[in-house]
């Protein structure tokens, strides 16, 4: 396989220059691709071919991408039984049963997926409830099923408990929050069923998800892709949907960095974790939102101002991202040789961060090969931790030059026994311990190290996972992943997530059959065996458009 050189030049802001113009007609097109159950290495080469035409979905890069061979490469498909041939793997069947177990319904239609449906578990909690981010795996596996009413129900019941009144105390949230979670109230005197909405109101921790927005852009761009029907995401509630979304994150205001400034525990990590500030798992899919709203915004009426808000934002966030974000071992010497205290626009050191201030562990860490976007970035303080989430997306999104993407799976490579180990994949690493727990945590009993938020394994990241292998041409890697998630998930009955520095133990408090654990498997064992599915959730890489040339009139004369 083709490698890059390990030391990942920062983009210069010419090349990351957003060709908007090619952005906005990156419209939703019909997802006409022949889909394929199982193919191998001749019908990988096959497809790059055949498809080649197609534009501007995001998967044409990933056949065209220097990181993908051009003669094709070792095929998972032609060694594994599942993979290519020989039928469905047993857990598969075992997947769609448990998942089917999880819709929920109202007013007799499917409007999404439980969170959890463990029948074991004492506290309920919220885990009876429909999350916004939970149901995002489980809509692909459906959609890729040919399963779209639930999709849509989902988009359109969520756009509407928009509008519900969201007050914490005495005090009102902005009107484009998006709900983290809901329930279908059922009341059996009067027979009616009503959606109960929580927008972090009675959330453990009262913080709004900030991902929830984010993720239902996402969606409605992946739905739109994968069934070619522009009406929904054309509607004006949609419109509208996403315009105030969009709102709440580009209204002005006092900062001086295009990132997005969110308090702790405002996405999947919805716990006090130390990601409050500017944390990698909210850029990227603020970034992603953002070019996925860029394709399904109409210019007409109250659209044209967000395009051209949109436009601008992403090419701040693009060059600041790509720069300040961006670790590897030439910029970790770079930073661990920084002066500190310079003044003016011509510092070096931005943010000021203290050279003292880089944690032991970094230094064993970074490879030679490799790199990652950092957790978080902001005035003297750069979060060294590695998050899945945030990578992965950045690799799915085109936040990530190709060269970066190259360089996250490197880093997952060499690093995988700590990365991955027994169950994919860490949400991130490595685990706070001692006194950094007591202080970044707050105590927190259910993240103590290498447990759940902190440094614990989640099956669900495995989609993910799968999703950037196939958009950097290494499905081996996936593979591999699927197959250790396989011989442990349904034996294990789908646990939320597992313990310990390798992913061995099922997690301390680990809901059993959790919903996005198994979702999550069906769509990277789809997407694996059917690449062009990618397509919903992949973007075009941002690269300069090539001048068009144009056949002087005389050409033809
Ligand atoms: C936990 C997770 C959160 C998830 C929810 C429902 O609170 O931290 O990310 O959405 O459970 O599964």
């Amino acid at each position: 396989m083709k490698r890059v050189s390990s030391h990942v030049s920062l983009a210069s802001e010419a090349e990351i220059n957003l060709d908007l113009s090619r952005l906005i007609i990156d419209r939703p097109q019909r997802f006409t691709l022949e889909r394929k159950r199982s193919f191998d290495e001749q019908s990988w080469s096959e497809l790059s071919h055949s498809h080649s035409h197609r534009n501007n979905d995001g998967f044409d890069s990933v056949l065209q991408s220097p990181a993908f061979p051009s003669g094709g490469f070792d095929s998972p498909f032609s060694t594994g039984t599942h993979f290519g041939g020989g039928g469905p793997h047993p857990l598969v069947n075992e997947a769609w049963e448990a998942l089917r177990k999880s819709v929920v319904y109202f007013r007799e239609q499917p409007v999404g997926t439980i969170a959890a449906v463990d029948h074991a578990s004492e506290e309920v909690l919220n885990y009876d409830q429909v999350f916004v981010r939970d149901f995002v795996p489980s809509a692909l596996a459906f959609l890729m099923n040919n399963e779209t009413d639930i999709v849509k129900n989902f988009l359109l019941k969520t756009l509407h408990l928009q509008s519900s009144e969201k007050m914490v105390d005495r005090f009102k949230l902005g009107a484009g929050a998006m709900p983290a979670s809901f329930k279908v109230d059922r009341n059996k005197n009067r027979n009616t069923e009503t959606l109960v909405a929580d927008f972090g109101e009675s959330a453990i921790g009262r913080v709004a998800p900030v991902d929830s927005g984010f993720w239902w852009i996402i969606l409605l761009r992946a739905y739109t892709k994968y069934t070619g029907d522009v009406s929904l995401s054309e509607s004006p509630d949609c419109q509208k949907c996403m315009r105030l979304i969009l709102n709440l994150c580009l209204s002005e205001g006092f900062d001086t960095f295009p990132t997005l400034l969110c308090t702790d525990g405002c996405s999947m990590i919805d716990r006090r974790m130390g990601i409050y500030g500017y944390p990698i798992e909210i850029q990227a899919l603020f970034y992603m939102a953002l070019r996925c709203a860029l394709q399904m915004l109409k210019p007409e009426g109250e659209g044209k101002d967000f395009i051209e808000k949109i436009g601008q934002r992403l090419h701040a966030l693009t060059y600041h991202m790509r720069n300040y974000f961006w670790l590897d071992f030439h910029q970790l010497n770079n930073i661990y040789r920084y002066k500190t205290e310079e003044y003016s626009h011509t510092a070096v050191n931005k943010f000021n961060v203290i050279p003292d201030s880089i944690p032991d562990w970094v230094f064993d860490f970074m490879p030679c090969r490799g790199g990652y976007f950092l957790g978080n970035v902001s005035p003297a303080m750069m979060d060294f931790r590695w998050f899945a989430l945030g990578n992965c997306i950045a690799i799915v999104s085109s936040l990530a030059t190709p060269e970066q993407s190259v360089a996250i799976m490197d880093l997952i490579e060499e690093k995988w026994d700590e990365l991955v180990g027994e169950m994919p994949l860490k949400i991130c690493y490595p685990a706070l311990e001692n006194h950094e727990w007591r202080i970044i945590t707050g105590c927190d009993p259910k993240n103590t190290r290498w447990s759940y938020h902190n440094g614990g394994s989640w099956p669900v990241l495995l989609w993910l996972l799968t999703a950037a292998c196939i958009k950097t041409g290494r499905p081996q890697m996936a593979k591999r992943a699927i197959e250790l998630a396989e011989s442990r998930l349904l034996k294990d009955g789908w646990p939320e997530y597992y313990d310990g520095k390798l992913g061995r133990f099922v997690g301390k408090q680990a809901r059993k059959f959790q919903t996005w654990s198994i979702a999550g498997y069906l769509v990277a064992r789809m997407m694996l065996e059917d690449p062009s599915t990618l397509m919903m959730i992949s973007m075009e890489e941002d690269r300069p458009m090539k001048p068009t040339m144009r056949r002087s009139a005389s050409w033809n004369a």
